[in-house]
């Protein structure tokens, strides 16, 4: 057992999951420091900040020993991907995170793709291809559009086209394998059945073939209201998300996620960290569409504040390899986060513009940093796309969504939007 405020934590990342990561982790009776590298305007506030980038693993190797810590937290995927959980551990660190052959299960979607079926997993139907002429052939065979075209890598959210005519697949086709539009990441494409229903986000905290499922949540990716427009790194969430009922669960942790942890474990991937199963939920079952080897962002800033179990307490076991617990305890109480963005966004967007924060905010209220920057004189200053998560936590979901967009109203920079209709497919099921 850890001793009580025994622990130096780095958490590595500078969005709202970082923020969360570092609020959860002081509030931890086993922490006694966070330090964060590189961080932003609003983790400076909680933790001793470095200067060193996410994905420059040396460096990040290098200040873990510097300082010393007893475990690193790996928000994003990049350093996961470059390896940054394996260089920690070959010196010794304990990382909460996967190593580098796990971490493709984010990096490779056809990679993901063939394990899920080699496994039997429920997932899309689909095909991969790394020459256009093949797959334009594939194309001229099949009538039903839309269909889904994925790069293979990572590509920041941008690598998913849903083509909704041959004219427009022939696009995506030609713009990942001849234009290189996704340079590496889109050498190798998967074609894709277009499923429909509501999308889910599970997470699990894995330790090799031992997990626990968080509690759920729900996403918004387009930048405008009634889910239109480009696709984002997420403009909202809220958990629990209903529509994954106790039965649906069952059939989930069944059906998907204990296949996939053992799956990953046969396959000989070390695991420990974060499993991010992003589903829809069709009218035939819950179906996966992608992987994820890290935290959802905004996922965790409503996924964290809703555990009564403490998450520090689990990275760790997972971490050292441990066993953790099948449940949690969870609160009681719906989260709404309300991500704020600079105007522009998912595009060309603007930075420094001035921001001006409420305080003091109510109990349950929680302003989560992404895109910000503290500048020497105490402003703070837009510096990202995505600026701020506001989080709100209450009895219902419809008074967290009161809460959240509240504190939204009194927040002020130029620029700033965010959309008004987060949760509202559940709160209309629900009035
Ligand atoms: P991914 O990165 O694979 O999760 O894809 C990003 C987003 O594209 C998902 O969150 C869905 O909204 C959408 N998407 C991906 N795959 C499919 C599919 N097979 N059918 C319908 N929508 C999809
Ligand atoms: N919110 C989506 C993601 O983190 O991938």
């Amino acid at each position: 057992m850890q001793s009580h405020k025994s622990l130096k934590v780095l958490v590595v990342g500078s969005g709202g999951r970082e923020h969360t990561l570092v609020r959860t982790c002081r509030q931890s009776p086993l922490c006694r420091e966070v330090i964060a590298a590189p961080g932003n305007g609003g983790i400076k506030e909680d933790a001793a900040c470095f200067d060193v980038p996410s994905d420059d693993v040396p460096g990040i190797v290098r200040l873990a020993s510097d300082e010393e810590v007893d475990l690193v937290v790996v928000g994003p995927e990049v350093p996961l991907s470059l390896g940054v959980a394996d260089a920690l551990r070959d010196k010794g660190i304990l990382v909460y995170g996967p190593g580098k052959d796990a971490a493709k299960l984010e990096a490779s979607k056809t990679f993901t793709k063939e394990l899920l079926q080699k496994y039997g997993i429920p997932t899309a139907a689909s095909e991969i291809f790394t020459r256009s002429d093949e797959a334009l052939a594939y194309l001229d065979r099949r009538s039903d559009y839309p269909v889904v075209i994925k790069a293979d890598g990572l590509a920041a959210g941008k690598g998913v086209l849903i083509a909704a005519d041959r004219v427009e697949a022939e696009a995506a086709v030609s713009a990942c394998l001849e234009q290189e539009t996704f340079g590496e990441s889109g050498r190798s494409i998967l074609i894709e059945e277009y499923l429909t229903g509501e999308e889910a986000s599970i997470h699990l905290m894995v330790s090799g073939a031992s997990f626990v499922i968080l509690p759920s949540s729900q996403d918004h990716k387009r930048i405008g209201e009634n889910d239109t427009g480009p696709n984002t790194g997420g403009m909202g969430a809220y958990s629990p998300a209903e529509l994954v009922d106790s039965a649906m669960l069952e059939t989930i942790r069944d059906g998907i996620a204990r296949p996939s942890v053992d799956a990953i474990a046969r396959e000989g991937l070390d695991f420990r960290g974060t499993l991010y199963i992003g589903l829809m939920l069709t009218a035939s079952g819950p179906r996966v569409l992608e992987l994820n080897v890290r935290f959802g962002d905004p996922e965790t800033q409503v996924i964290l504040p809703r555990m009564e179990t403490d998450p520090l307490e689990l990275m760790l076991a997972c971490a050292k390899g441990g066993p953790v617990p099948e449940t949690l305890k969870t609160r009681p109480e719906s989260a709404m986060c309300v991500v704020i963005s600079a105007g522009g966004y998912p595009g060309n967007y603007r930075k420094g513009d001035t921001i001006d924060l409420p305080k003091p905010l109510p109990r349950d209220t929680f302003v989560f940093h992404a895109g910000t920057v503290r500048e020497p004189n105490g402003t703070l200053k837009t510096a990202g796309g995505r600026v701020l998560g506001v989080t709100a936590i209450a009895r219902t979901l419809a008074d967290a969504a009161r809460d959240a967009y509240a504190a939204c109203d009194r927040i002020r920079f130029s620029g700033m939007y965010f959309r008004r209709d987060i949760g509202a497919k559940q709160l209309s099921r629900q009035s």
